[in-house]
């Protein structure tokens, strides 16, 4: 059946079915594969939450034990990966190294058999094991120091922590820093899934699809706001500057990061955990101003907007729980996209079980049968 209506960014039209997650933007719900986010958060781990969004379901004792040793045992990168990053230059985004890296790894892993259950099983390990070493590698890298080693003692959010800061974490703190990558995992079809989806349905290699999905998630419309949180906390300065500058905002109808969503027209659930987790982290870490002026902002906010479905959204707090745990505000970006490798790589492995190339029509708004000019008459 042929469809003329154009929608403007697609917006509002299915491009699939899908049962990995789901969104009621009006009651404030997320779910992964039917479980909410709330129970996910505080009873499961990052690792877990990954096998059923990949798998489909919870794992068992020994699948989870399993999945987690055969991620340990992946979470070196190769030598020559490693010199080929000493090669970017150190003022390069993390996002554009990210996004090289793993795109390098089809060079490593060329067979693209992905009819064969194993090597989606080991793309899928490989994948979740090897980008967070990639982000905390780049990270040592451009600041002349040599990438830490994985330990495999250390937890999933752990070890990252460690090569990141070189030392152990305290386990509060990765605690914490799992239950963000749990939060960020999936989120339905965004700009950035669709990307993977739309690479994945060519059949190409599944490190082409995640270098595909970590271009898109790079632009600013898409996977930058949390960083531009932090810069508006620092603009805004003092407590006292938050009403003036929200006024001047609604005035001239300017965006305040970290509120509104396309899909939630009521508080983000995910908003809702990382206020709880930036606040168990501020009394445990002590609290400083930028914490002030976020309660602040959003209590304003809340006062001149909310009748306009506008509250704060899943990036308002985690700039602020990501700035406390030390990480740099550059990474918060390759950070999101470790966490949704999780989620891009259920919707490759969803794609390759129905797949249809995506071939979508347009409507040509330009001229016919113009003349050619040669050179010297134009
Ligand atoms: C996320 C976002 C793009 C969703 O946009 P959207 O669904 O297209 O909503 P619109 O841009 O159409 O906004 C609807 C109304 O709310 C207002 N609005 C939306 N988000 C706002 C914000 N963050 N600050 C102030 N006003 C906002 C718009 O100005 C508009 O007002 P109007 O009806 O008087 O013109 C938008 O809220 C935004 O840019 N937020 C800031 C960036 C951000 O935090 N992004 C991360 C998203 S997870």
């Amino acid at each position: 059946m042929a469809v003329y209506e154009y929608h403007a960014g697609l917006e509002g039209v299915p491009a699939t079915q899908s049962s990995i997650s789901f969104v009621d933007g009006q009651k404030g719900l997320l779910e992964y594969r039917g479980i909410a986010i709330e129970h996910l958060a505080s009873k499961s781990t990052f690792l877990e939450t990954a096998y059923l969004l990949i798998w489909g379901e919870l794992p068992n004792r020994q699948e989870l034990q399993d999945f987690q040793q055969e991620i340990q045992g992946h979470r070196r990168l190769k030598y020559r990966v490693r010199d080929m990053m000493k090669c970017f230059p150190e003022s390069g985004h993390p996002m554009d190294a990210l996004q090289a890296c793993a795109a390098a790894l089809g060079l490593f892993y060329s067979r693209r058999e992905i009819s064969d259950p194993a090597y989606v099983h080991e793309a899928v390990v490989r994948l979740l094991a090897k980008v967070p070493t990639m982000v905390a590698a780049f990270q040592l890298m451009r600041n002349g120091n040599d990438p830490v080693q994985p330990r495999d003692d250390l937890s999933y959010a752990a070890n990252f922590l460690y090569m990141l800061n070189e030392r152990e974490p305290d386990p509060f703190l990765a605690n914490i820093f799992d239950v963000c990558l749990t939060l960020h995992a999936e989120h339905t079809i965004n700009a950035s899934t669709f990307s993977a989806m739309v690479t994945a349905s060519t059949l190409t290699d599944p490190y082409a699809v995640i270098a595909s999905a970590v271009g898109t998630l790079a632009g600013p419309l898409h996977g930058g706001a949390a960083e531009e949180v932090v810069g508006m906390l620092e603009t805004i300065g003092t407590v006292e500057n938050v009403r003036p500058f929200v006024e001047n905002c609604v005035a001239n109808k300017k965006k305040i990061m970290g509120f509104g969503h396309r899909v939630y027209k009521v508080k983000d659930p995910r908003a809702t955990i990382l206020q709880n987790l930036a606040e168990q982290l501020f009394d445990r870490l002590g609290q400083d101003r930028y914490y002030d002026i976020a309660v602040e902002l959003e209590k304003v906010v809340s006062e001149k907007m909310s009748y306009k479905g506008i509250y704060p959204n899943v990036d308002f707090y985690s700039g602020l729980v990501y700035r406390k745990l030390g990480i740099p505000t550059d990474l918060y970006t390759p950070v999101f996209a470790i966490s949704r490798t999780a989620g891009w790589l259920a919707h490759w492995k969803e794609q390759l079980g129905e797949n249809r190339i995506f071939r979508p029509t347009q409507i040509y708004t330009g001229l016919h049968g113009i003349d050619y000019v040669p050179m010297d008459d134009r």
